[in-house]
């Protein structure tokens, strides 16, 4: 095409131009699934009986979310004004950066985190995407976090747990940071809420400027539904809403979400089989030497240094999937791995034993120990 014609092309927004894209890994995932944080099992049996129980006839119609919008309040103790059920926590991020943000705004993060925070940021808005490095320690770097924070600061995300690590920022702190920055919107992404524990969810009738994020695609097991949900003031949830799809949810999620969330005694039964799995996993990991980030999520980050992608291919050839975030920033050399029921932690641990040494993967000596080594070395010269 010459040069000329193609300015007479339909073009995107500039920012659509611009902005980042994510790309997940899905193909050939036939195999156990411990890249993707999912719930690796299968959600409550009452699930499926509401989808066996589903008629031709229902998929022939609109769905309808407000009536499960007042089930899913009244089970979180909120008005039905201060729910909206959104298609999946992805959909969440997308609906606040397009209500809340516009050119010459900002919006803070914290990385390395969750890569849908910067593909929405950035659509909205063109360099307007800040970022607060952790340091080596991958902790939440509060006080640079909190220095971030300025006039044109209008929206603030961070993941408690936080994805790809494992950290959390204590309650206190988001409270914290809410009440430095009245004017922004503080969306607290508690997707792995479950495998933690501490929430901020009970904050929201008393913080007008907090939005708290859940899935169902993690605990729940209903990541193939797509539904989450955004808890918030009612006026900022109205924000939504409006500018939302009235039909943005299914109904199949929506018929399955009341009989998921009723069934109390299987999440903990999930959860529990996730934390004893958790344990399991980091003392593996202490036994083979590799160095992690101690989790607070359903995975675990790994330090396993310059052979990150052999490792992931050794463990894909023994049939397990990892993910390798060596990508992510401050994040070389690191791969996840997604804790399973018991038996699949079993087997990610025999697994990784085995691969390990195919690869020939030799522990890290820390920086300390090598100079303690090498003088070590010389009484002997
Ligand atoms: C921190 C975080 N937030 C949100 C999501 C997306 O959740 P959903 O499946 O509800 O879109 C993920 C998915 O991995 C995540 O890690």
């Amino acid at each position: 095409m010459n040069p000329a014609a193609e300015t007479r092309t339909v073009q995107a927004r500039r920012a659509v131009l611009q902005m980042p894209e994510y790309h997940p890994p899905l193909a050939g995932r036939d195999a156990l699934r411990l890249d993707f944080n999912e719930n690796t099992f299968a959600p409550s049996p009452k699930v499926m009986e509401q989808i066996a129980a589903i008629t031709s006839e229902e998929l022939t119609k609109y769905p309808e979310r407000e009536p499960v919008e007042r089930v899913v309040a009244a089970h979180f103790g909120l008005e039905p004004n201060q729910i909206l059920l959104t298609n999946g926590v992805d959909e969440a991020i997308h609906l606040i950066a397009v209500a809340f943000l516009e050119e010459g705004d900002e919006a803070l993060v914290w990385t390395p985190s969750f890569f849908m925070y910067d593909v929405s940021i950035a659509l909205m808005t063109s360099g307007g995407l800040k970022k607060v490095q952790s340091d080596e320690t991958l902790q939440f770097p509060f006080e640079r976090f909190l220095a971030g924070i300025n006039e044109r600061t209008k929206l603030i995300i961070v993941a408690s747990p936080n994805n790809p690590t494992g950290a959390v920022v204590e309650r206190q702190k988001l409270l914290h940071i809410a009440e430095a920055a009245p004017l922004a919107v503080l969306m607290v992404d508690e997707a792995y809420y479950h495998f933690h524990g501490e929430t901020t969810l009970m904050d929201v009738p008393q913080v007008p400027n907090l939005l708290v994020t859940r899935t169902f695609s993690k605990a729940y097991g209903l990541a193939n539904l797509r539904v989450g949900m955004v808890a918030g003031d009612a006026r900022l949830i109205g924000f939504l809403r409006k500018v939302s799809s009235p039909y943005n949810v299914n109904g199949v999620a929506l018929a399955c979400l009341p009989a998921a969330l009723a069934d109390e005694a299987y999440v903990q039964w999930y959860v529990e089989q996730i934390r004893i799995g958790r344990a399991r996993m980091m003392a593996g990991l202490d036994e083979l030497q590799v160095p992690y980030f101690p989790s607070e999520a359903n995975f675990v980050l790994m330090r396993i240094g310059a052979k990150h992608a052999e490792l992931v291919t050794a463990m894909r050839a023994q049939g397990v999937l990892l993910r390798d975030r060596s990508a992510d920033p401050g994040c070389d050399g690191y791969v996840r791995i997604t804790i399973g029921v018991e038996a699949q932690v079993t087997e990610g641990l025999r697994a990784l034993g085995v691969s390990l040494k195919q690869i020939d993967w030799q522990p890290h000596v820390p920086a300390q120990d090598e100079a303690a080594m090498i003088a070590k070395g010389r009484e002997y010269e």
